[in-house]
């Protein structure tokens, strides 16, 4: 009843192109749409169980011993339920795929703004009246803030080098050796970060705003000290996560704490400041790259170090050189990652972590290599394209980018571009162009889900989520493609861990992971079909609700003859990852104006060319895109979480404050994809395109900054102070 496989060679399974029934790939609406922009889709914080309280979390002044000198006071005061300073409450490590983390407690805190009490009331303005009256002593430990003010932790694992790159910097006729920094940032998700939970003495019930609930099932599970079994988490809907929401957050914990001590259901939201301070950010990086070059511009070494941070015993690091493994040739290579431990909040995954702020800063490397070498940027590109993975030596399983350049020259009018800087003008305005080459590793993980064939239709289940991305729309176009249902037969229902577990939201891995498990379900159910047919798989076709095989021709519905049938699908990663190198490719191309008087920078015109394997809603992934590439105009621009010098609180913990780019901000974009199949990533061939846009998107728009005025900016976002 289930198929297995795992990744671990090319066409593990026969190509289906040929039984195509149209539906997969084609731009298809979102079934979960309507129910979207008419407010029936229930988000986390919109469940009201019957008794339900409301739990507001206190948060840290400061860093250091925490005590509350009037707790019982605000105990007692009118509606207030209980005070909850569970140490369980906040974990340490929001950050996900991980069945355990660390958890921290509520009597240190370790940096300004982490949760040190849940006040719980029988109305939400009791809780937060009384979460305000709560006193918070500090007894101040001065704890390093500053990422370049410690000796930063050199993990062996994270370090990797190849031939003499000091000897290749010394003997090439171009180099390239600067620092570029990036500022810490927030994933913004438009939805705060909420829970409702219900206890009902043996199963605990979360409503809450999360990417994996495989992973985040286990983690709640062992913070309040339950079997997994006895814990359900549901998440049919989540607006954003953007990485904020991979791993189980103290909203989740505390409520489900508060719900199993007090026996009524307790609703936890956070607030925007809340999201700001007490969720993952992306950590602040300093990168140092070195490009050592022929005299055409042909890369002969690479060095890309970074120095990122996060709290004291944290396992993630920002993996910035993530690309940089395999993106551009050179026999001599340097690449690592140093970890300053400072006491800000927690560093995670943020949107493409790794490329989003490394292909950034490689890709201004490379222009400025282009700018050194007198060759256009996007021929300096095509010159150092590797003809095999340049770290292991394995083939590409497929490799794009040189035909993302090309369509995006072509489309942008690339062609004729003079290379100089400051070259045109329009009143108070420089006008230029710059570009960058998108790269994102790509993988398969473990996923499972499960489809039920009955006379009316087809039903698609996994836990897996669906943040915004289009999860319910590309699940309903697998099956429907391989069963020859129309997709209005065809429901998804996703977000609940009492379904069959899929891959989660996280790393682009979701649509490829968990729609080949679904695919491998709908495989299924085509062979008990042609079992029932008394036919071979391979002569079965299936359209429009009918089965025909050789002259046999039957509607499901008499096949099935009202018994429904289940197939299940579970996908696995073999060793592909270790024959080939899988990754997606990209090409950015941007033109801005910058102002002569007051330093601002404006969007003219932005393009994107992408490869991620096969395509399966062409409106979706190009969403996708669209959303990557308006990130790359925040990270370029505007965005910066700002941490104050004396303590390292976030100063502008607001989407006022946090400038994240909006509608006024966005030029048009025209995205184009290059479908692909490509045989290594399962027999869907599909790729990861969720995070493919945001990397080098920001490269593009600070080279064309460059181009424009002549600006060679190293530390982003290009905010008018620093482009003057
Ligand atoms: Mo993503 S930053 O792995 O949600």
């Amino acid at each position: 009843m289930t198929i297995e496989m795992k990744i671990d060679g090319p066409e593990t399974v026969n190509r289906t192109d040929d039984m195509a029934q149209g539906v997969l790939g084609r731009d298809s609406a979102r079934p979960d749409g309507l129910a979207k922009a008419t407010g029936r889709a229930t988000y986390a914080a919109e469940a009201h169980p019957e008794g339900m309280l409301h739990g507001v979390l206190r948060r840290a002044p400061g860093i250091g011993a925490v005590r509350c000198p009037n707790l019982e006071a605000v105990r007692a005061m009118p509606g207030v339920r209980a005070v909850l300073r569970d140490a369980r409450m906040v974990r340490n490590a929001a950050q996900g795929m991980a069945d355990e983390a660390p958890v921290q407690g509520v009597d240190e805190a370790a940096y300004v703004g982490q949760p040190i009490a849940l006040v719980v009331a029988e109305t939400f303005e009791q809780a937060r009246h009384a979460a305000q009256r709560l006193e918070v002593a500090i007894e101040r430990t001065d704890l390093p803030i500053d990422p370049d003010a410690v000796e930063p932790e050199v993990p062996e694992a994270k370090q990797s080098s190849q031939g003499d790159l000091d000897a290749a910097m010394r003997n090439a006729a171009l180099t390239i050796d600067a620092d570029y920094t990036t500022s810490s940032m927030n994933s913004a998700a438009m939805e705060p970060h909420a829970a409702v939970a219900e206890w009902d003495g043996t199963t605990l019930t979360l409503r809450g705003a999360l990417q994996m609930l495989r992973f985040n099932r286990n983690e709640l599970a062992d913070s309040v000290g339950l079997s997994a079994e006895h814990v359900r988490i549901l998440a049919p809907y989540v607006g954003g996560g953007f990485g904020s929401k991979l791993g189980i957050s103290a909203d989740c914990v505390a409520a489900a704490l508060a719900a199993m001590e007090l026996g009524q259901p307790v609703r936890v939201v956070q607030h925007r400041r809340n999201v700001f301070e007490v969720n993952t950010r992306r950590s602040e990086t300093r990168q140092r790259i070195r490009l050592a070059a022929d005299a055409d511009g042909r890369l002969i070494g690479l060095g890309h170090e970074a120095l990122v941070s996060n709290l004291p015993e944290e396992t993630f690091a920002e993996p910035v050189v993530q690309a940089s493994h395999f993106a551009y040739p050179g026999a001599a290579r340097t690449l690592g990652i140093r970890i300053a431990r400072i006491h800000r909040p927690a560093a995670g995954s943020v949107r493409a972590p790794g490329e989003a702020v490394g292909v950034t800063a490689s890709e201004v490397a490379m222009d400025e290599l282009a700018y050194a070498a007198g060759v256009d940027p996007v021929e300096l590109r095509l010159r150092n394209i590797p003809e095999e993975d340049p770290e292991r030596g394995v083939p590409f399983s497929s490799h794009r980018l040189k035909a993302a350049l090309l369509d995006g020259a072509e489309r942008f009018g690339w062609s004729g571009r003079p290379m100089a800087p400051r070259q045109r003008r329009e009143g108070e305005w420089w006008i230029g162009t710059g570009m960058a080459a998108a790269f994102r590793v790509n993988m398969v993980v473990e996923a499972q889900a499960r489809i039920r064939l009955h006379g009316a239709g087809a039903v698609v289940e996994t836990d897996m989520t669906d943040i915004g991305t289009g999860s319910y729309a590309i699940f309903q176009q697998v099956a429907a493609e391989l069963l020859g249902l129309p997709l209005a037969q065809t429901e998804v229902r996703l977000g609940d861990t009492a379904l069959p577990p899929g891959s989660g939201s996280g790393g682009s891995v979701g649509a490829a992971s968990t729609g080949t498990a679904v695919w491998l379900a709908a495989m299924e159910l085509r062979r008990q079909i042609a079992a029932r047919l008394g036919c071979d798989e391979a002569e079965l076709t299936l359209k429009d609700g009918t089965a025909t095989a050789g002259n046999t021709r039957q509607d499901l519905a008499d096949i099935l003859s009202g018994a429904e049938l289940t197939g299940t699908g579970h996908v696995k990663p073999g060793d592909a990852a270790e024959k080939v190198r899988q990754a997606t490719y990209g090409a950015h191309f941007a033109e801005v104006a910058v102002n002569d008087v007051t330093g601002e920078v404006r969007m003219r015109r932005m393009q994107g060319t992408f490869s991620a394997g096969r395509i399966l809603n062409r409106r979706t992934a190009r969403s996708q895109c669209h959303g990557g590439m308006i990130w790359g105009i925040g990270m370029a621009l505007t965005e910066t979480m700002t941490h104050d010098r004396r303590d390292g609180h976030v100063v502008n913990r607001d989407l006022a404050e946090y400038h994240v780019p909006v509608n006024a901000d966005v030029p048009p974009l025209d995205v184009h994809l290059l479908e692909e199949r490509d045989p290594w990533a399962g027999p869907m061939q599909a790729k990861g395109i969720g995070e493919l846009g945001i990397c080098g998107a920001a490269g593009a728009i600070l080279n064309a900054i460059h181009h424009a005025c002549g600006a060679r900016l190293r530390d982003f976002p290009a905010t008018p102070d620093r482009v003057l």
